[in-house]
This record gives C-alpha cells, sequence and structure tokens, in this order.
C-alpha cells in the first residue's frame, strides 16, 4: 500500500478523432444519448493527442482539475458526471470482490492534469481528446476494466469514439438508460495503412457556436435533422463500414463528403440557422471537387465539423500533389516552414494543365497551416514516471513534459 506520503499516479494519453458520419443531437441531455449512431476515424497521437495524469492521495482534501497549466472549476457538470460515473464502477467492481488490493480507496481525492500537443487556437475539438483521456486515466487509477464508452460519452458524446484506435462506431443505442449506447470498434488502427489525413486550419472570423448549443437548437428547429436521423443515417452507417471493410477509396470519400454537407444543411435548417463554414472553406470543397474531376476520379474528400477548419482523406500516393495544389491556392503568408507540420511531405510541382484546371485565383494566409498525420491507435499508458504532469505533492510541475 502507498504510505499517505505518495499518492497513486498514473498518466494516459489519447487521440482526436474525426467522424465521417456525424453525430449532431441529443434524444437524452443529461445522459448524453444521441439521435443517431456515428462513425469515426481516430488520428494519430504522434501528431495530436491530448496527456492526462491523475493522482489519488489521502492527503488530497479535494478534487482538482487542471486543463494546460490552468486550473479549472471542478464543479461542471460534465467533469463531475465523469468522477462520479467512474466511483460508481470502481464501487461496483469492489463489490463484486474483483478489487486489486492496490488500488486507492474510494473516499480518497484525486488531482487530475491534462494538456493538448495542439494549439487550442487551431479549433480542433479537443473535447473528445480530452474525455476520452480523463476516462481512460482515471479507470487506470481507480482499477476499472472493461468499456468505458459510458465515461467518456458523459463528458462529450464524440468522446467514446477516442476510447478506440482505427475505425470506430458509436452505436445510439436503443435503452433509456443509455446502457447500450457504445462506441466499437469497425476496424483497427492497421487496417488501411495507405490512409492519410491533413488538417487544413483555417483563419476563423468569428467564434463559433458551441456543439452542444448548437445541435440543441437544431433538435428544437430542424426538421431535416429528424429526417436525416431516422431515416438516412441507419443505412449510411452500413455502407460507410463496408466502405472501410473493402478499403473503397472512392465510395468512403463521397459518402464522407455527403454526410457532411448533410450535417451543415441540418444547421442551416436550424432557427435561427447556424454557419459554421465560410468562404475558405467553401474554396477547400470547391478545389478538392475540381481536383477529383481532373483526376477524373474521387482521390480526395472534405469533412468539417462545428468550425471552418476542413479535414482531408485522401491516401498516400495522393498526398503530395494535393498539399502542393493547397499551397498554390492558398499561399503561405507568413513562414513557408511551418506551413507543413506532421508526416513528412516531399514537395512535387503542379501541372500547368492542372493550374489551369483549377482555375482559381490565390488566396494568400486563407489557409494558416497543415497538420498531416494518419490513422492511429486508441488511448495508451505512459510508464516513464518523467511523463508525469503532476509532481509527488499532486501539483502540475512546473513544466508540462508532453
Ligand atoms: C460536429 O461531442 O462536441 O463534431 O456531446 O454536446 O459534447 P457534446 O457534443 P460534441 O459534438 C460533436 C459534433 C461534431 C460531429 C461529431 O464529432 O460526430
Amino acid at each position: 500500500m502507498p504510505s499517505s506520503k505518495s499518492p497513486v499516479v498514473v498518466t494516459c494519453t489519447a487521440p482526436v478523432n474525426i467522424a465521417v458520419i456525424k453525430y449532431w443531437g441529443k434524444r437524452d441531455e443529461e445522459l448524453i444519448l444521441p439521435l443517431n449512431s456515428s462513425l469515426s476515424v481516430t488520428l494519430h497521437q504522434d501528431q495530436l493527442r491530448t496527456t492526462t495524469t491523475a493522482a489519488i492521495s489521502k492527503d488530497f482534501s479535494e478534487d482538482r482539475v487542471w486543463l494546460n497549466g490552468r486550473e479549472e472549476d471542478v464543479e461542471q457538470p460534465r467533469l463531475q458526471a465523469c468522477l462520479r460515473e467512474i466511483r460508481r464502477l470502481a464501487r461496483k467492481r469492489r463489490s463484486t470482490g474483483d478489487e486489486d488490493p492496490r488500488t486507492p480507496s474510494l473516499s480518497d481525492r484525486v488531482h487530475v492534469a491534462s494538456v493538448n500537443n495542439f494549439p487550442t487556437a487551431a479549433g480542433l475539438a479537443s473535447s473528445a481528446a480530452g474525455f476520452a483521456c480523463l476516462a481512460y486515466t482515471l479507470a487506470r487509477v481507480y482499477g476499472v476494466e472493461g468499456d468505458l464508452s459510458e465515461v467518456a460519452r458523459r463528458g462529450s458524446g464524440s468522446a467514446c469514439r477516442s476510447l478506440y484506435g482505427g475505425f470506430v462506431e458509436w452505436q445510439m443505442g436503443q435503452r433509456a438508460d443509455g446502457k447500450d449506447s457504445v462506441a466499437q470498434q469497425v476496424a483497427p488502427e492497421s487496417h488501411w495503412p495507405q490512409l492519410r489525413v491533413l488538417i487544413l486550419v483555417v483563419s476563423a472570423e468569428q467564434k463559433p457556436v458551441g456543439s452542444t448549443a448548437g445541435m440543441q437548437t437544431s433538435v428544437q428547429t430542424s426538421a431535416l435533422l429528424k429526417f436525416r436521423a431516422e431515416a438516412l443515417v441507419p443505412a449510411h452507417i452500413v455502407e460507410m463500414a463496408r466502405c472501410i471493410q473493402e478499403q473503397d477509396f472512392p465510395g468512403f470519400a463521397e459518402l464522407t463528403m455527403k454526410d457532411s454537407n448533410q450535417f451543415h444543411a441540418t444547421c442551416l435548417d436550424t432557427f435561427p440557422p447556424i454557419s459554421y463554414l465560410n468562404d475558405t472553406s467553401r474554396r477547400i470543397m470547391q478545389l478538392v471537387h475540381r481536383f477529383n474531376a481532373y483526376h477524373g476520379q474521387t482521390k480526395v474528400a472534405y469533412t468539417f465539423d462545428a468550425g471552418p477548419n476542413a479535414v482531408i482523406f485522401t491516401l498516400d500516393d495522393t498526398m503530395a500533389e494535393f498539399v502542393a495544389v493547397v499551397r498554390h491556392v492558398f499561399p503561405p503568408e507568413v513562414n513557408g516552414d511551418k506551413f507543413l507540420k506532421g508526416l513528412p511531405v516531399t514537395p512535387v510541382p503542379v501541372s500547368d494543365e492542372l493550374k489551369a484546371t483549377l482555375a482559381m485565383e490565390p488566396v494568400p494566409g486563407g489557409v494558416q497551416y497543415i497538420i498531416a498525420t494518419q490513422v492511429g491507435p486508441g488511448p495508451q499508458v505512459l510508464d516513464d514516471p518523467d511523463a508525469h504532469l503532476l509532481g509527488p505533492d499532486g501539483l502540475p510541475k512546473p513544466k508540462p513534459a508532453a
């Protein structure tokens, strides 16, 4: 047993995920149960990840949480829901006699510190990686095993999909208590090694409406959302899973773009309307369609969440040419070296014929930078004690390790 001076400390990382069939709308706000199933691709943590440390000690007088070095209000309802849920699961495990004698007492308080390795300014949904990491780390520190969908979901719906690597479906479930509203892997990260992901970070002109508030208004006002959830998404989920299983890129790409467009159509059908896309987002869409038309096949797909950034899917043999085309249409405004982050991409020229087909006037600075990445694994435990974000006193270390 640990002495009262040494807290039990665990550090884990979790990935970002991007939905190719979107979740938009809840049937239960409290339990965070969705109106439709959704399907996502887990991005590689070499490029984008959240790191979370949880420490438990008898010496702590209260639960405390730090995000990117700043202390947060631990009373936030969603944070409280995750803590309650994990302690409930831990209690259940103990009552069934599966207890590991080294696990800390449930009455001990927890300190949690979490950092993202990507700038919040990038406008990427960090809550999915953040709550998945919280659920996974708390489970490790409290000795809880099994599916953690419910814990992560109570933090943010899309977070349950970040509990697994590869390709993941969040099944909406049927039960009122949400026990069957869980994430499940459709295919592992090794399944489609050629798939590549480019995040095009676009300058936002305005602060977008958050997803939680946005989808609430959509549920209340959009008839299109209801129709989409009931009549269209079920078949799209089946078709998307088939495209992934068969590595059918054109099928995967077309359905991804159509689903993104349909999600943004439901946002416009919301009253008052919500628009997440800006002029640059629409130019990227045009660029993708013209690029595909030039090649006579669907080689690139876009998808957009609750903001103007584009997420592009393509295959390894097309990535360099598409990056060159993005550079051509959106010439980097300041430092050309910092335009491309993540996976290395060999510079290639854009042919005059392709430039002529695109027929797009360059917009300098429209895309701030690109992050090149690929499909990746689910959450990981970091064994190196240097990775801990909390020191032996249970307070954030002066310099975060991630
Ligand atoms: C457009 O999971 O952020 O990214 O459950 O209210 O926290 P809450 O919403 P959230 O919504 C994500 C919406 C989306 C689509 C998706 O990721 O499926």
